[in-house]
């Protein structure tokens, strides 16, 4: 059985024609602009089916065989299958697919290695560290003292000698690896040699890479790092939620981290749903999908830098891309707007090195549309017209509609 957004609204049109009308709005948003947030993605509708099945109606406080509710025999299969899937695909001692969300699945790691006030390196959150890399307005900064490392000003990639400085200076009780918008490689053993040297744990938190690392097309923090944390609807195009992954010997702390310590009732549709994820991809067709998301990234950015945009660190190893619209005339804010306006949706970001504002674009969802290379160079082309005005934005608006249109995300 298909279920696909258009069959969900058809149920809902009866009931609540207020909702249906959401419903079909944001898919005919979804099919008529395009989704170049690097954070998002198109799930699968077998995805969306596990997502809105009944196993969404069912409470399941604790683990598969030691639940705090009866009735648990069939969803604690699912949270089986799906533990099981994700420790084969990522080559995980142990897996925890509980988390509610990446957020959710930080903070579990913390509390599974760390006491409040415990020192804490990452990267800041003006070079691309996340909101529970220590912000002030987040649990992450005012519980425990992040210090943060940046990156080169020439090259914008991780500063080694400073990581490796501040860890000597500092004696962190952790060091945190990962990024909202860093577009390279990290070096996982290089963090793994500094964490070693300074007796500290090394979180990875590969929110961002996870679906590429899945797929072959980015390298793993598994063998390294002592946690992962990762989300699973970015790039590997899971339902909204977080996993981590774990070495044996911290099972036990990792499990009791999620519950009872920061979470209760397991969502139980969206874990089966994780599993379906995680089973699409181990398959060679999720492969070729990952090395196409990065090629079409690489493209993308390469043709964005012969457009003048700046491209923070000169391209991409990733489905992500950093770039300042400067030398178009034009701010990352305002050049987000205009491109809303096209159907080109993106975010901005922080430059490292600067106040301006850039752009982060990323091409899972594209890809997952069946984009390619061809494509990419539209859209750059697209992009640049907008934001230098020499395209109109209806004239924009049309071509991004035509563009979408010729590779929808469902089925009709
Ligand atoms: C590096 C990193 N960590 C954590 C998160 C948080 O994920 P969520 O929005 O699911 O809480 C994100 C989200 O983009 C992220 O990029």
């Amino acid at each position: 059985m298909t279920v696909t957004p258009a069959i969900e609204a058809d149920v809902l049109r009866h009931q609540d024609p207020e909702l249906a009308d959401v419903l079909l709005g944001e898919r005919e948003r979804q099919a008529t602009t395009l989704q170049l947030i690097a954070a998002e993605n198109f799930s699968s509708p077998a995805v969306l089916a596990a997502l809105g099945s009944p196993l969404a109606n069912k409470y399941a406080e604790g683990y598969p065989g030691a639940r705090h509710h009866g009735g648990c025999e069939i969803v604690d299969v699912a949270e089986r299958i799906a533990v099981d899937r994700a420790k084969a695909l990522f080559g995980a001692d142990h897996a925890n697919v509980q988390s509610h969300s990446g957020s959710s699945a930080v903070l579990a790691a913390y509390a599974a290695l760390l006491r409040p006030g415990d020192t804490v390196l990452a990267l800041g959150l003006p070079y691309g560290g996340h909101l529970t890399h220590g912000s002030p307005a987040n649990f992450s900064g005012r519980w425990f003292d992040f210090v943060g490392y940046g990156v080169e000003a020439e090259s914008g990639l991780v500063d080694h000698e400073q990581v490796r400085t501040l860890a000597r200076m500092r004696r962190p009780k952790a060091i945190v690896c990962g990024s909202i918008a860093y577009p390279r490689h990290l070096d996982y053993a290089f963090f793994r040699e500094v964490a070693d040297e300074v007796g500290a744990y090394l979180i990875a938190d590969a929110a961002h890479p996870i679906g590429l690392v899945a797929g072959g097309a980015a390298p793993s923090p598994v063998p390294y790092a002592d946690i992962v944390c990762a989300t699973t609807h970015k790039v590997l195009r899971g339902p909204r939620g977080g996993m981590i992954l774990c070495r044996a010997e911290l099972a036990e702390r990792v499990d009791r981290a999620v519950f009872p310590f920061t979470q209760s009732g397991a969502q139980m549709h969206t874990i089966a749903a994780k599993a379906v994820a995680f089973g699409e991809a181990a398959t060679p067709a999720f492969a070729v999908y990952a090395h196409q998301v990065v090629a079409n990234a690489r493209v993308l950015a390469a043709r964005l830098a012969d457009e003048g945009l700046v491209v923070t660190t000169g391209g991409t190893d990733t489905h992500l891309i950093t770039a300042d619209p400067a030398p178009l005339g034009v701010d990352g804010r305002t050049a987000r707007g205009r491109l809303a306006a096209a159907g080109l949706v993106l975010d901005c970001c922080a430059l490292p090195h600067g106040d301006a504002r850039g752009l982060r674009l990323g091409t899972a969802a594209v890809t997952t549309q069946g984009m390619r290379e061809g494509e990419m160079a539209r859209i750059a082309k697209l992009l640049a017209g907008v934001l230098r005005g020499v395209t109109e934005t209806v004239r924009a608006r049309e071509e991004v509609r035509e563009l979408a249109g010729g590779f929808p995300p469902y089925p009709r």
